[in-house]
């Protein structure tokens, strides 16, 4: 049966940095809505257009494109084996959408794995993060420097600065995280899938302790 794993945590928390090593690691497909949205923008598509303001607002995108993205998504075959999902569900629409979705497969989420990162925290996180354009890798200017200025280590691609990453918008997208995100820690943790993850440690320590916790599954 396939499994998929949900990572949960504010903006800014990691989720897209370990998304990338977990998969890897354990051979399952990295779903990120965000990176999927960016895609769209970058090629002008039908949806990108809807998405456009929702994301440069900081605001979430309306559930039903959300959703119908994602659907998409989960059922191309190199879901088959399952997916690490970074970014979706946001909402308790969405996760009774995914729900929904991964039982007309057969399979049910696995574990939800909460990166937990103060707020402070955050806001220097994204102030100095460098995204690659191709593949969406991660970088930071202090705490997880690429090898050369500008360019992403793994695909060679340019290193850009999130429009979203902007101060106020960031601001905006932690209290759009408390207002709308936030309510599926608890939808989670009542399903007994919810797992907690200090995310201030270093990017490996986290990387240890979601090994640690996702092997178990
Ligand atoms: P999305 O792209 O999902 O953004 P996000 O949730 O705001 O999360 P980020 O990508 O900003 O943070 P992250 O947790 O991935 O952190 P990262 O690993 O990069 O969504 C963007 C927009 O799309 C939304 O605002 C919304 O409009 C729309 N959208 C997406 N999904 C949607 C949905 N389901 N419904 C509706 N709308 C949706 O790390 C951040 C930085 O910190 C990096 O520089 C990294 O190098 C560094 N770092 C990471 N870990 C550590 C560590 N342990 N120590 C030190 N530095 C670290
Ligand atoms: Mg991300």
């Amino acid at each position: 049966m396939a499994k998929f794993f949900i990572l949960i945590g504010p903006p800014g928390a990691g989720k897209g940095t370990q998304a990338k090593i977990v998969a890897e690691k354990h051979g399952l497909v990295h779903i990120s809505s965000g990176d999927l949205f960016r895609e769209n923008l970058k090629n002008q598509t039908e949806l990108g257009k809807q998405a456009q303001g929702y994301i440069s607002r900081g605001e979430l995108v309306p559930d039903d494109l959300t959703i119908r993205m994602v659907r998409e998504r989960i059922s191309r075959p190199d879901c088959q084996k399952g997916a690490l999902l970074d970014g979706f569900p946001r909402t308790p629409a969405q996760a009774d959408a995914l729900a929904g979705m991964l039982k007309e497969f057969d399979s049910k989420v696995e574990l939800v794995p909460l990166i937990e990162v103060p707020t402070e925290i955050l806001i220097e996180r994204l102030s100095g993060r460098w995204t690659c354009r191709a593949q969406g890798h991660v970088f930071h200017e202090k705490f997880n420097p690429p090898q050369k200025t500008g360019i992403c280590d793994f695909d060679g691609s340019e290193l850009y600065q999130r429009e979203d990453d902007q101060k106020a918008t960031v601001v905006n997208r932690i209290k759009v995280y408390s207002e709308q995100t936030a309510p599926l820690i608890e939808y989670y943790n009542s399903r007994k899938l919810l797992v907690r993850i200090d995310g201030t440690k270093s990017i490996e320590q986290v990387t240890k302790e979601l090994l640690s916790v996702i092997e178990k599954v």
